[in-house]
């Protein structure tokens, strides 16, 4: 189950959290994977620690540059692309009136741009793979709770993250109308223990008008009905299976996977 032997896997902002989490258990499965980020120390490290089959290339996802490059060093490494994820992402945990343009535009920049070119530019490599596949290449877009609920903390992330998970099911009507056997599926976690989680702590804990985190956490996990936050591995384990032909029947889809917080 669950398997990717012989698939190559472009991960973008893997570097640490989810999306390296998710090139160790895509390593495990069997696929090689390209690991990129803009935190080069951090991302040669981690694809150090996943040995010959992962290497690290720079990948700043707003540049169409830098993803030709990222590209270009993977499939001349590993001769195509199978599978690609979008997930790198920020945070800005900031309300309207406090948001200013600057920080929008960078926010649109890395969780919208960053998840369209992506998409474009690694279509041919994954077309090409695609034909002798017998279920297709796969796209998993890492879009969030707050692209199919409203967040307090944080609209203009929301507003990004909805705009991810239209996205998804888009570009996954395109393709299938185009013959393109290309899957592409979204998934939408709750509060997870990485820096962005972190980051979605303080955040609340400002909106409260203190900085106490602690507290603000405790407020985070009250609304996951489960009894815990999410850890990386949780939303790696629904990434393998959409990237996987266990998801061969799944296109335009959405997995929650978020400890029931939007079962409420
Ligand atoms: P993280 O902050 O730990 O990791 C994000 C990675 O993206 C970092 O390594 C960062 O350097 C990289 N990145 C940022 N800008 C980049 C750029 N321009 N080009 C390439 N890489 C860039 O965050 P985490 O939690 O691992 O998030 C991964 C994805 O999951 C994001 O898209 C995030 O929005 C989404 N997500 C996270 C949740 C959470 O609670 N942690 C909840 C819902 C969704």
């Amino acid at each position: 189950m669950n398997r990717l032997d012989g698939k190559v896997a472009v991960i973008s902002g893997a570097a640490r959290g989810i999306g390296a989490e998710t090139a160790k258990l895509m390593i495990e499965a069997g696929a090689k994977v390209a690991v990129g980020d803009v935190l080069d120390e951090r991302g040669r490290e981690t694809a150090r620690s996943l040995g010959d089959g992962a290497f690290y290339h720079h990948l700043d996802v707003t540049t169409e540059e830098a993803w030709h490059e990222m590209i270009a060093a993977t499939t001349a490494r590993f001769g195509g692309i199978d599978i690609l994820v979008n997930n790198a992402g920020m945070f800005l945990g900031k309300g309207i009136e406090e948001a200013s343009l600057d920080e929008w535009s960078r926010l649109v920049a890395i969780n919208m741009t960053g998840v369209f070119l992506g998409t474009k530019l690694c279509l041919p490599a994954l077309r090409d793979r695609a034909q002798h596949s017998p279920h297709g290449s796969a796209i998993v877009n890492l879009a969030s709770v707050a692209g199919l609920v409203g967040s307090q903390l944080d609209p203009l992330y929301s507003m990004t993250k909805g705009g991810v998970t239209l996205f998804t099911k888009s570009s996954a009507l395109e393709f299938a109308r185009k013959g393109y056997r290309i899957r592409v599926n979204s998934i939408h976690p709750g509060v997870i223990q990485t820096d962005m989680g972190e980051q979605t702590f303080a955040a609340r804990a400002r909106s409260y008008g203190t900085n106490d985190t602690e507290a603000a956490r405790k407020v985070a996990l009250s609304t996951h009905p489960i009894g815990r936050l999410g850890v990386p591995n949780d939303i790696a384990k629904g990434i393998v299976f959409l990237a996987s032909d266990d998801a061969a029947f799944m296109t335009g889809a959405g997995l929650v996977v978020d400890g029931g917080l939007t079962a409420q």
